[in-house]
């Protein structure tokens, strides 16, 4: 911070003696001018030797009125998000420069706290479509990430929401380390954007269960962070704990929960900046042990508890039993469907019983686009939407 800070003061001091300077330049500019013309009268041999120097005094005049626009020297440069998500730092650089943090506690702007939609992806996202409605006429509220395959180039046309979302990513595997990695290169990208207040992972698979302004406004009035927090006595539980991962991490601290989290800003520094349980869930969370559904959860647990809801907003069915939750097809979505996920559920909001709990599902496969879109068409929507009406107004008006 403290080499920046100095290095815009210096800028600044440079800005002021430019600007200072400037009305020296016309002068200049029209006495090379006159000369020139003087010299044409001379000969072909005098004018190409003045020539060359004219051009030379053109992009020098060129070059200071475009360098102009690029430096700001204002604020603006600290809070506009970067134009560009392709860069070329490592992780490690990376996440070194993402935990900067402000500890002056209002911010000297307007500043609207956007919520982050970050998609871990393999690559495509074939619900796409049914994003871009949910995302439609609320930009400046949103911001958008997708950590791909590497491998994988997307081809969204520059009118879609994900045009150019896409961050530099790694191999990732599931239940690996690398996958907790790919989640902080995420959350380490979006956090560049001084704006993005809330931080939420979705797949590929997930889709949302209320209109943008119902979630937005669910998520950045709600008090608590949404993690899944889970004390499993079981074999898939404490059973997964490491003696070797002690002092740091106790049998009595191991957590265990879904992989599908949102956190706001404070949160997601402390993931993206722990070195000190990393080495430890790295070292000894494997084999079959699943870090992913471990690491985050037991770590904010010990550091965080007070600012954690201890649920998942993200609505998964597991009642079919085995290692997978159910995977949703064409002929599961229809209004029955919905009535059933959004009636069956009972939880706490910023303290309070409410029945609005999850703000979006998994898992649903790409067949279930077409019936998805038809379901967000008007004439459907408005059974949904008493349901959803009734209960959200209560939650968060
Ligand atoms: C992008 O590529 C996919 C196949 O990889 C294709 O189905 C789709 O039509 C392409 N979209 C655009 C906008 O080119
Ligand atoms: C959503 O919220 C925005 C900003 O608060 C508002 O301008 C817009 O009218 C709202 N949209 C709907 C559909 O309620
Ligand atoms: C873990 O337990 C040991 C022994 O009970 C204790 O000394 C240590 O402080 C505990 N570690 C943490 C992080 O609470
Ligand atoms: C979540 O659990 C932690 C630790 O048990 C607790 O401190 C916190 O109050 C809980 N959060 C809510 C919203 O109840
Ligand atoms: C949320 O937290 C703030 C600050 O701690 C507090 O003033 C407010 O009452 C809390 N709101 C709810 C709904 O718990
Ligand atoms: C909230 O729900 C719990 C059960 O989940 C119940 O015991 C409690 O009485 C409810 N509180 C209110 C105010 O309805
Ligand atoms: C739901 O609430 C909105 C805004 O409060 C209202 O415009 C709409 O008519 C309501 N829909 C139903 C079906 O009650």
């Amino acid at each position: 911070m403290q080499i920046k800070v100095s290095s815009s003061t210096e800028e600044f001091r440079e800005a002021l003696h430019r600007s200072s300077s400037q009305p020296r330049m016309y002068p200049m500019v029209l006495l090379k001018a006159f000369l020139l013309f003087l010299a044409m009268g001379i000969g072909f041999s005098v004018l190409s030797f003045f020539m060359t120097r004219q051009t030379g005094v053109q992009s020098a005049i060129l070059h200071h009125f475009q360098s102009c626009p690029e430096e700001s020297t204002g604020l603006d440069r600290w809070i506009k998000p970067p134009s560009n998500l392709i860069h070329s730092m490592t992780d490690e650089q990376l996440l070194w420069r993402a935990s900067f943090m402000p500890m002056v506690k209002n911010y000297p702007f307007k500043r609207i706290p956007k919520v982050a939609f970050m998609f871990l992806t393999r690559g495509p996202l074939p619900l796409a479509p049914l994003w871009e409605k949910f995302f439609k006429g609320h930009e400046g509220f949103y911001s958008i990430y997708v950590h791909a395959l590497p491998s994988y180039l997307a081809n969204f046309t520059s009118d879609s929401v994900f045009y150019r979302r896409y961050i530099p990513s790694k191999v990732t595997e599931w239940g690996k380390m690398s996958m907790c990695d790919a989640e902080k290169r995420l959350l380490a990208n979006a956090l560049l954007d001084i704006s993005n207040e809330r931080f939420v992972l979705l797949s590929e698979s997930c889709i949302p269960l209320y209109d943008f302004n119902t979630t937005y406004k669910y998520i950045t009035r709600s008090n608590y962070s949404f993690v899944n927090i889970i004390d499993d006595p079981g074999p898939y539980g404490q059973g997964r704990y490491n003696p070797n991962m002690a002092p740091e991490v106790n049998l009595t601290q191991w957590r265990k929960g879904s992989q599908w989290f949102e956190v706001n800003r404070e949160l997601a520094i402390a993931i993206i900046k722990d070195t000190l349980y990393y080495p430890k869930f790295s070292n000894f969370c494997q084999p079959h042990c699943y870090v992913d559904e471990h690491y985050f959860p037991t770590m904010l647990y010990i550091e965080k508890p007070g600012s954690l809801a201890n649920r998942s907003l993200t609505w998964v069915d597991w009642s079919r039993g085995g290692a997978h939750p159910a995977t949703f097809g064409r002929n599961d979505v229809h209004e029955g469907f919905f009535k059933r996920v959004l009636e069956g559920q009972n939880c706490k909001y910023n303290g309070h019983n409410t029945t609005v709990c999850a703000l979006f599902a998994r898992k649903f496969a790409p067949s279930t686009l077409e019936p998805l879109l038809e379901l967000l068409s008007p004439s459907i929507q408005f059974g949904l939407e008493m349901v959803r009406n009734g209960s959200v107004s209560s939650t968060i008006n």
